[in-house]
Parts: C-alpha cells; structure tokens; sequence
C-alpha cells in the first residue's frame, strides 16, 4: 500500500522532477550553499562538477534533507519538500546513495538487501530484493558474503541496490566511481546509464567529469557554494574554461 506521503503523478520525461530556487544549505553559522537555482528534467542523468569543498556533497545532502536549510525552496514533482524530513522524501521518491563504502561491512550482502527492503510497507518488501537482484546479477552470486569482503565496486553497487528497493524515481549519487579501476568506473557510467533507461532520473557528483559528463545530459559546475555554469553535457565539455579546469586540456 502507498503512503499518503507518496507522489501523485510522475513528471513526464523532460517536465522537471527536481528544481531548486535559491537554496541555501550548510552546517553552521554561514550557508555553504548559496542561491542555488536549478532545474532537473525527468528522466535525464545531470552530472555535478566542481574543485574539492565547493559544497557538492552539501548540495545533494540538502536536496535530501540532511543539512540545515537556510532559505529557498526545493520542489519535488511540483510540491515544496524543503521541510520534510529525509525518509519522508525517500517515501516521495528520492533515494540518496552517500559517498564512501557499505554501512554494514559485517552483515552478508543478504542480510544487507533484507535491511534495505525493512524500511519498506509490508508487502513491497519481499519483491524489492528481488527486483534488484534482478538488475545486478553480481549481487546473486554473493549473497552470502560478508559485504566488507566485496571489493569497492561491488559495495557501491550493494549501497546502490540498497536505495534502489524503495523504487525511488530520482537518485542522487555522491562519487560512485570513486577510488574504482578505470574498468569498474566505466561498469559504474553503465549502470547509471542503465537506470536511465529504467526511467529513473540521475543526479550525481563525479570526479571523473570527463568519464560522467559523456554519459550525461546535462552538466552542473559549482564553485565557493554557488552555481558556476550548467547547461547540455556536451556544452560543458566543450566549454574552454571546464576544459582547462576539470577535464585536462592544457590552457588555450
Ligand atoms: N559536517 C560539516 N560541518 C561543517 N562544515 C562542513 C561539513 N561538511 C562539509 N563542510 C564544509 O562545507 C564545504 C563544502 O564541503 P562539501 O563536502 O560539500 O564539498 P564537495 O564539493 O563535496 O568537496 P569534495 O569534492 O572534496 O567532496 C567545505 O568547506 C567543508 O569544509
Ligand atoms: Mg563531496
């Protein structure tokens, strides 16, 4: 059964799903995220750039509720979320994967999806696990080892497939292919790609700016807390000052 809290329509692919007008975010005293406006459109991956302490982290946590707001807005499928707490916009239909490893390195990759589905109603809980297996194979072959034995790829992917059972429709990723082989960063783009297709809509913070940008459609730039440039993905890429800035190209 769905929750009150649950979304009543879907965005349309391309209709907005996410938009912020003037959030601003932090911890403290003094917001780290400053007016930050921005639409997200269904159905599209939209990659975060920006140097080390930009505020990209905070941003992705403010969307999901965890930091202190400070003033502006966040609509979620058209209805203002700013002051709902985290779970109440999981049950909207936000899953939020942190940056780093698995939570629970000593529970079997089993144990770990039983976990993730135990948040859910009754009756969503039992298919959930399933469902995701379903989409990442990898995971069936090792339900029964410890989540700390998997190798860092796969925790991502175990972290992922945990906040994909509550069958969110926007997913915000924070550095999924971090500290990962090139090879396991490219498997990452894929899945991401793929949860597209499953028409979810992506939001995530990558270092690899060239490898997520590819995959993207469209680009967000921040810099000192603010919005530094966003537009098409390719248009990012081909952007003189990201190009020298984040994606290796020498100055022109
Ligand atoms: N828990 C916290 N308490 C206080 N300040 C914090 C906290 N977490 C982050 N900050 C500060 O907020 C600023 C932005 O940090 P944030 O983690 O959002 O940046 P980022 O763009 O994600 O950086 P990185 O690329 O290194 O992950 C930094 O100056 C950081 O010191
Ligand atoms: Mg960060």
């Amino acid at each position: 059964m769905n929750g009150p809290a649950r979304a009543a329509s879907p965005a349309r692919s391309g209709e907005a799903i996410l938009q912020t007008e003037r959030l601003s975010a932090g911890y403290n005293e003094e917001p780290i995220v400053v007016d930050f406006s921005v639409s997200i459109p269904s159905g599209s991956i939209t990659t975060i750039i920006g140097p080390n302490g930009a505020g990209k982290s905070t941003l992705l946590r403010a969307i999901y509720g965890l930091n202190k707001y400070f003033g502006g807005s966040i609509r979620y499928l058209g209805q203002p979320i700013e002051r709902l707490a985290p779970r109440d916009r999981l049950k909207l239909g936000i899953g939020f994967v942190p940056q780093g490893r698995c939570n629970f390195p000593l529970m079997t990759v089993r144990e770990n999806l039983e976990l993730g589905a135990y948040t859910l109603p009754r009756g969503e809980a039992g298919g959930a696990a399933e469902r995701v297996l379903a989409m990442f194979p990898m995971l069936s072959a090792k339900l029964g080892v410890l989540a700390g034995n998997l190798s860092g790829g796969e925790q991502q992917i175990l972290e992922t497939a945990m906040v994909l059972e509550a069958a969110p429709r926007l997913l915000l990723l924070d550095e999924p292919s971090l500290g990962l082989s090139p090879a396991m960063q490219d498997q990452v783009f894929e899945t991401i790609s793929d949860l597209r297709g499953r028409g979810l809509t992506v939001l995530v913070i990558e270092q690899n700016a060239h490898g997520a940008l590819e995959i993207s459609d469209y680009g967000i730039v921040m810099e000192l807390g603010r919005l530094f440039m966003t537009g098409p993905a390719k248009e990012i890429i081909d952007d003189p000052r990201i190009r020298t800035a984040y994606l290796g190209a020498a100055p022109a």
